[in-house]
């Protein structure tokens, strides 16, 4: 059984998957509404969807899903039939800095988005999670959905926590809940604390690239927009109550990414820096998405080298986009955070 959604809130669709997600499914001209719900932040960017302003599918609601008035009254204007839960504070980095922020946001407003589709009864809600739930691999094996939880960062237990709440909100009230957990993403938009996008802007004004530790932890790297499809998928096909993980078969160690990032930019691998390592550093994420495959006929169509060097051109192509954002409050965070400008 499809389920057909006409009207979506859309959580932090001003972020960088968000905003990919709202793009792609515009694109699909399917005539579904959505309500790109979003408090701005600094990793939240309207000029991401500067091509969409105009379209009558996109409506855009400057709001914070920690405010129980505003999520009601926004759900009592537009009767979206979905939610899907973008909105986050999403950088492991700055959840060391500040965990209780990241309690708020991720399980506070998490918490307050199910209360309102309970009290609305909305035909489903969608939460967009995280491999990093399940904590960390050694040298073998992948993450699938019955994997124990064991998150080890603040970013990774607030996450966890959510989708706790969205698990207990379907066993205890009957919402039809969804999870989707997928592996780091990449790809155009995203903003530049994260390891990609952050190597490519150093490399371009010849800085340090800042390595955590020896370089050799793994990431398994999807790009962004085999992601959003993903989420598509299973807000359509998938099982109430059941979790769907994502990844992008492509992993790959730190070093090797950014020797690649280098070598795309013809920049020498002097610019390497090892710097003291992030506590708490899971080793290794990989997942096993074949029951996506199985349930819901989806795959990752990007091949990471192709999607990195069309990354790569991206940020280079949109070096505005990349110098309005590292402005203001980046240079503070990139000061504090790796202590020099
Ligand atoms: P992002 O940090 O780029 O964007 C987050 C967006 O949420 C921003 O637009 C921000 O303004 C908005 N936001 C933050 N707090 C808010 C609040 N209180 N109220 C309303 N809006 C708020 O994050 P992203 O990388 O696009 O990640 C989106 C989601 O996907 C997150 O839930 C994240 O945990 C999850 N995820 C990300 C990755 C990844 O590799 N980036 C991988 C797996 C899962
Ligand atoms: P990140 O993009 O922060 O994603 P996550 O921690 O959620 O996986 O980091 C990806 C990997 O890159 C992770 O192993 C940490 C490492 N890293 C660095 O080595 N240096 C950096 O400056 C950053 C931001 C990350």
């Amino acid at each position: 059984m499809t389920f057909n959604p006409s009207t979506i809130l859309v959580t932090g669709g001003c972020g960088f998957i968000g905003a990919n997600f709202i793009k792609e499914i515009l694109s699909l001209d399917k005539g579904t509404k959505l309500i790109n719900f979003d408090a701005l932040t600094y990793a939240g960017n309207l000029e991401n969807l500067a091509d969409c302003i105009e379209d009558p599918d996109h409506i855009f609601v400057k709001a914070d899903i920690r405010d129980k008035n505003a999520v009601s009254k926004t759900i009592d204007e537009h009767s979206p039939d979905a939610i899907i839960n973008f909105a986050a504070e999403s950088h492991v980095d700055r959840s060391i800095d500040n965990p209780m922020e990241f309690f708020e946001t991720n399980v506070g407003g998490t918490l307050n988005l199910l209360n309102a589709a309970r009290k609305y009864e909305v035909k489903r809600f969608l939460q967009v999670s995280t491999d990093e739930v399940y904590g960390t691999l050694g040298d073998t094996g992948l993450f699938t959905e019955e994997t124990p939880l064991a998150p080890n960062s603040p970013y990774s237990a607030s996450k966890t926590s959510a989708d706790l709440f969205v698990r207990a909100y379907h066993e205890t009230f009957g919402m039809d809940t969804v999870i989707t957990r997928c592996s780091n993403n990449y790809g155009p938009y995203q903003f530049p604390e994260k390891l990609i996008p952050l190597m490519i802007n150093n490399a371009r004004h010849n800085k340090a690239l800042p390595v955590y530790g020896t370089g050799l932890n793994v990431r398994d790297w999807i790009y962004v927009r085999d992601h959003c499809m993903g989420i598509w998928t299973a807000l359509t096909k998938g099982k109430s109550g059941e979790v769907y993980n994502f990844g992008g078969n492509s992993e790959r160690t730190n070093l090797h990414v950014i020797k690649t990032i280098l070598k795309i930019l013809d920049k020498p691998d002097s610019l390497i820096e090892f710097v003291k390592d992030r506590p708490g550093h899971d080793l290794r994420y990989a997942i096993d998405a074949s029951k996506a495959k199985r349930e819901l006929g989806w795959e990752p169509k990007m091949d990471f080298e192709t999607g990195l060097k069309e990354t790569v051109d991206w940020y280079i192509d949109n070096k505005d986009w990349l110098d309005s954002v590292t402005s203001g409050e980046y240079k503070k965070y990139y000061e504090r955070h790796y202590g020099k400008g």
